[in-house]
């Protein structure tokens, strides 16, 4: 009997390996012949750690599952599927995993993230399998119909990035993952190179055959080490079995990549930042032209792309553009990862079409707030992002549409607040966060952040001084459309979403009576 315990962080952190040796003890106590699997995570991160057992009719998910309750399980018969008040029926028909649509992360949860053979027969392989046997040009024809775009956060076309890569005449080219996935609330790319690595290393392999890339790296933040492991083991694999190497799949074709490990800095997410870190530098902010896509890593033309991007590659090479692309809305094509933080009930990953709403995910999903009281605030698209409040809950999960009430999906992270947050302090931290982790090459952000705290300090420390409130109110405006216009990159460029949204949509908690009163 094959019983799955995950080894994703997420569950690690709930003892998810205590679990599976009470697992390996108790059944060979009992003369049981088990067969335990680490796989990733569903991403139903409030159930983790998550054990199913394989029956003839599908996996029976239990969770979560806490070392104490395994002699239990034993006891109630969970082997054969019997009942017990952790059993969940077949994890394929729980609501929360029932209704996504998982493209990009269809086998994450499902397989043994290291065997070849289990990815193989998942459907993986099949992109790389195509791709081989089309020219350049049409790998990257088929990426520019698939619609998609950067999930990083910035939704720039990759196939027209591939494009101006591939038309970038060079004796060098590389293909560089940005894995430094820091906004708050998210976890996609961690989910993703701990539960299905072999998925990202296709994308890559795909897109060096598209643009004539022969090396990639995979940049990595240091607070990921299961996923730096998970990843090294893969591509150890993969080069074992001539996928990766100097003759990919026996084609001729040379493709090879490694992992390097970030040391921390947020700035280092930003592209350029990112190259100069990987080149052995210090993480500074690069002026743009030129694009990284002409001169990128030691100056040669580089596709840059975030992990979501890469690993969804394949997908679209297995199952053609036209299949992508037609899920979604407008110009916001296929799926998107979302990832449920903050005070929510049930957190974890949703992948679905763009076009749903944030009710949809708060409630549907999220089950609510985890305090048990209202909601009020949702931070969407990381630290730079806008905060929603009710009013906006209700327009439709897609690019131009956030764009339109100045939000950003960005990551596609949300965090979720209940009626106890005071936005004024949220607005301080955007700027405090911006004030610690800038890279001090530009003056508005460098300077403006910090005086973006001061400011709001004062508005705080205005008591019943309305007028001066009001007037530190005017300058905080100021220096926010100081920083948005003026700030290289967007780290200074966008702090001043929160702080804005804030300051719009909440104004009582800046003791103003209305926006427009200041
Ligand atoms: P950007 O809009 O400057 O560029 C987007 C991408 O398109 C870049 O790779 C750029 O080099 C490329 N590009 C632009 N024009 C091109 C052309 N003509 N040909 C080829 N490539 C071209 O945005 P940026 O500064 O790279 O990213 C900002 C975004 O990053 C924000 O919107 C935010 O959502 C996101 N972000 C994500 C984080 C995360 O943890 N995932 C953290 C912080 C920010
Ligand atoms: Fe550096 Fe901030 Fe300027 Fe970006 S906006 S280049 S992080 S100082």
């Amino acid at each position: 009997i094959v019983i799955y315990v995950p080894r994703d962080a997420a569950a690690l952190a709930m003892d998810a390996n205590a679990v599976a040796h009470a697992i390996e003890r108790i059944a060979d106590e009992r003369g049981l012949s088990v067969q335990v699997v680490r796989n990733g995570s569903r991403g139903l991160l409030w159930l983790e750690p998550l054990v199913e057992i394989a029956t003839p009719e599908g996996r029976i998910a239990y969770g979560p599952v806490a070392p104490e309750d395994v002699g239990g399980l034993f006891d109630a018969g969970w082997l054969t599927g019997d009942a017990h008040a952790l059993r969940l029926g077949l994890t394929e028909d729980i609501p929360y995993l029932k209704q996504q649509e998982r493209l990009t992360f269809a086998r994450v949860g499902v397989i043994d993230p290291l065997s070849i053979q289990d990815y193989a027969a998942h459907g993986g392989l099949a992109g790389l399998k195509r791709a081989l046997a089309m020219q350049p040009a049409e790998i990257i024809d088929e990426m520019v119909t698939s619609g998609l775009r950067g999930r990083g956060g910035a939704a720039f076309p990759t196939g027209i990035k591939w494009k101006t890569v591939a038309g970038s005449p060079s004796d060098q080219k590389y293909i560089v993952c940005n894995a430094d996935e820091g906004d708050s609330g998210t976890f996609a790319d961690r989910l993703l190179m701990e539960g299905d690595p072999y998925v990202l290393i296709e994308g890559m392999t795909i897109a060096g055959l598209a643009v004539g890339a022969t090396y990639g790296y995979i940049y990595v933040r240091s607070e990921y080490p299961h996923a730096i492991e998970t990843l090294e083991a893969a591509i150890a694999r993969a080069r074992s079995v001539g996928w990766l190497g100097q003759d990919v799949h026996g084609s001729g074709r040379q493709f090879d990549l490694e992992v390097r490990k970030g040391a921390g800095a947020y700035i280092c997410g930003e592209e350029t930042s990112l190259l100069e870190s990987l080149e052995g530098k210090r993480g500074v902010v690069r002026a743009k032209p030129p694009l990284p896509a002409i001169s990128g890593l030691f100056g040669k033309p580089t596709v840059i792309n975030n992990v979501i991007s890469l690993a969804t590659v394949p997908i679209i090479l297995a199952k053609g553009a036209a299949y992508y692309r037609d899920y979604g809305v407008g110009r916001s094509h296929g799926t998107l990862p979302f990832q449920l933080a903050g005070n929510l009930k049930q957190g974890g990953l949703v992948e679905k079409a763009f076009g749903l709403s944030l009710r949809d995910l708060l409630y549907t999903f999220g089950g609510g707030s985890a305090s048990g009281r209202p909601l009020r605030a949702v931070q969407v698209g990381g630290p730079l992002g806008a905060y929603l409040p009710e009013s906006q809950w209700d327009v439709p999960l897609d690019y131009e549409a956030y764009i339109q009430i100045s939000a950003m999906i960005g990551h596609g992270g949300l965090v979720a607040f209940d009626d106890t947050v005071d936005m004024a302090r949220m607005a301080r931290y955007a700027m405090e966060f911006c004030a610690i982790e800038s890279c001090g090459k530009c003056t508005p952000c460098r300077i403006g952040s910090t005086r973006g705290v001061e400011t709001i300090d004062k508005i705080a420390a205005g008591g019943a001084d309305t007028k001066q409130r009001e007037q530190q109110v005017h300058l905080l405006r100021d220096l926010c459309d100081t920083m948005m216009g003026g700030s290289l990159c967007a780290l200074g460029g966008m702090a001043p979403y929160p702080v804005l949204s804030a300051l719009n949509h909440f104004p009582q908690d800046f003791g103003i009576e209305s926006p427009q009163s200041a």
